[in-house]
């Protein structure tokens, strides 16, 4: 009797396992990736998308930029930008992927102005983030490029 309810025991936990491999899994795998971005077209002021960033992407700047990141941007961008953070199962749609040549095709300063502004779901950063801060952070975001052979995150390598 007692082995019998061991082995239903065990075979239904069983079961919550596979079902969590089968399903579960694929919600944190990225499962918080929303199928639809915005369509709406997001026009830049030209001045800005020639604007060229004031500061060289040296090791501390990289370093402010990548805690700017975790602290205001990856609960929606995610760690490594990949639109996947935890606040984005909330949003209507997801952010595009940083990585892709979509997002790092962009300027700086274009993609400075927008992290300045934001547009709804995503909040502007006008007050919160000074302009040297959001500098730092666009010049993070490039480290999240697709490179072929490199680490997913390649500025965590060791200097
Ligand atoms: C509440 C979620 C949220 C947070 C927090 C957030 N974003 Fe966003 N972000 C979005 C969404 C959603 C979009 C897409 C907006 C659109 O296309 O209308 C976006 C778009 C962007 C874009 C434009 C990308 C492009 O396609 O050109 C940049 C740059 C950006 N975010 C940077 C940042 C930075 C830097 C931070 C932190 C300082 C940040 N975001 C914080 C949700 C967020």
């Amino acid at each position: 009797m007692k082995n019998k309810m061991k082995i239903a025991t065990i075979s239904l936990t069983g079961i919550a396992v596979a079902s969590f491999l089968i399903f579960g899994s694929n919600a944190l795998a990225g499962g918080n990736q929303k199928e639809k971005q915005s369509s709406k077209p997001w026009p830049c002021p030209e001045r800005y998308v020639k604007m060229v960033n004031p500061i060289k992407p040296d090791e501390g700047i990289l370093a402010a930029g990548k805690e700017v990141w975790e602290n205001n941007c990856k609960s929606c961008h995610g760690r490594t930008g990949k639109g996947d953070g935890p606040k984005v199962k909330n949003l209507d749609f997801s952010p595009i992927d940083f990585s892709t040549d979509e997002y790092q095709s962009k300027t700086d300063g274009e993609l400075f102005w927008r992290a300045t502004e934001g547009r709804k779901p995503m909040p502007h950063n006008k007050d919160k983030i000074s302009d040297i801060e959001r500098w730092s952070v666009i010049l993070y975001t490039r480290t999240f490029a697709k490179k072929a052979g490199e680490p997913e995150v390649p500025n965590q390598k060791e200097k």
